[in-house]
């Protein structure tokens, strides 16, 4: 099989994130936190030493400041719910996930205005229509950083730079950017930043993090038990605590360590300059068929190894499935949980084929899909 759907959930991991889950389970698989013997030790060392992996990955100082969640989702639903108080006013993108629009839609329930910016037709953010969106209530601002339709990269600098001018936090959905792009939270002014384990961070399914540069306080959104303060019956007010309730998913956490130290090693200027060169490759080759349209930025600065595409006349699902059964290429058809986002690029009725790169893509894969595309269409058109 030719993996290219990575911007759902990067396959395959590297062979010591494996190793590591292994391990976790088959070794030292006791409760973290939650015992005083060695196997509870070795089980919290690896928690904390993710935190500072993670920590040292985005440039935040304090590990204990590194939330473990299950997915972007969660972290992101943390924030936004954790955040807002009613009265308060939200500014937010056209091109955001369901994980951003859905909770910011939900508050509209507890008296939470929303602004939601419009963008480009290639999915761009124009940072001036962000500012104009401010208002005295404003409370938070939230943007993705990469879109996962169209893979266009959001200015993430000016959108800092209007936060710390108007004192407003900044939640950064980085879903499809950590592990790829450089993401210095102190430099971009970065209060949130929710991250997914196992998409870029190369780590497993039901892993992600919050990581908080901030002072606002985000209000839990479980209480339960924390292995801390046992004696009280109120939750515990400090981090990570406050927001950990419950066991960990300590495998997950030992593989992310394993996925992090991947990345930290690699570098994420390497890993994003491969994944730009096979970038170059497939829009560079697609774009000599004139019965393929892709979206997204037109220029390869502003755009990730995300590639929505469609076949003239082709519904998005048949590409995808003729992709799988007869060439073996694993893509993402259809609607891709941004409803406003298919507003933006014109194909809210007819979705698109998604095709993402990942760090272990080689040139023959990025060939492969490309001849499979052209022959499908070529095969579409015949049977007209
Ligand atoms: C931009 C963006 N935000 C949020 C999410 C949600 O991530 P998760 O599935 O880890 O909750 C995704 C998932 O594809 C995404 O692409």
């Amino acid at each position: 099989m030719i993996y290219l759907d990575n911007a759902a959930t990067t396959f395959p991991k590297p062979p010591s994130v494996y190793e590591s889950v292994m391990k976790a389970m088959k070794v030292y698989g006791a409760n973290p936190g939650r015992g005083s013997h060695a196997m509870a030790i070795e089980g919290a060392r690896i928690i904390y030493e993710t935190r500072e992996l993670l920590a040292e990955l985005f440039n935040l100082d304090d590990p204990l400041k590194v939330i473990f969640t299950f997915n972007a989702t969660d972290s992101l639903n943390m924030a936004i719910k954790g955040i807002l108080k009613p009265g308060g006013h939200v500014v937010t993108t056209q091109m955001e996930h369901n994980s951003v629009l859905r909770p910011i839609k939900e508050m509209e329930k507890n008296g939470i205005e929303n602004t939601i910016v419009k963008c480009g037709p290639d999915g761009s953010l124009n940072p001036y229509d962000l500012e104009k969106a401010i208002n005295k209530s404003t409370k938070l601002i939230v943007t993705t950083h990469v879109s996962n339709l169209t893979g266009t990269i959001f200015p993430v600098e000016e959108i800092g730079e209007i936060c710390r001018a108007y004192k407003i936090p900044y939640l950064l959905d980085a879903s499809q950017s950590a592990g790829v792009l450089t993401i210095d939270m102190k430099k971009l002014n970065i209060s949130f930043l929710a991250v997914p384990g196992h998409k870029g961070l190369l780590g497993p399914q039901g892993t992600g993090a919050l990581l908080i540069n901030s002072d606002i306080e985000i209000k839990q959104l479980k209480e339960g038990g924390t292995g801390s303060q046992s004696s009280s019956m109120e939750h515990p007010d400090f981090y990570p605590d406050k927001l950990e309730a419950g066991t960990h998913n300590l495998p997950g956490i030992a593989g992310l360590n394993a996925g992090l130290k991947y990345i930290l090693k690699r570098g994420t200027e390497s890993i994003y300059s491969h994944e730009k060169k096979l970038l170059d490759i497939f829009i560079t080759e697609l774009k000599k068929n004139p019965k393929i349209i892709i979206y997204g930025p037109e220029s390869l600065e502003y755009r990730s190894g995300v590639v929505p595409v469609n076949i003239e006349g082709m519904d998005s699902s048949e590409v995808a499935n003729i992709l799988d059964r007869e060439y073996g290429i694993a893509v993402r058809p259809g609607l891709h949980c941004a409803p406003l986002a298919h507003k933006a690029i014109g194909t809210e009725k007819i979705g698109a084929v998604r095709f993402s790169l990942g760090p272990f893509n080689k040139r023959k894969d990025i060939r492969a899909a490309v001849k499979a595309l052209n022959e499908i269409a070529a095969a579409g058109e015949n049977t007209k």
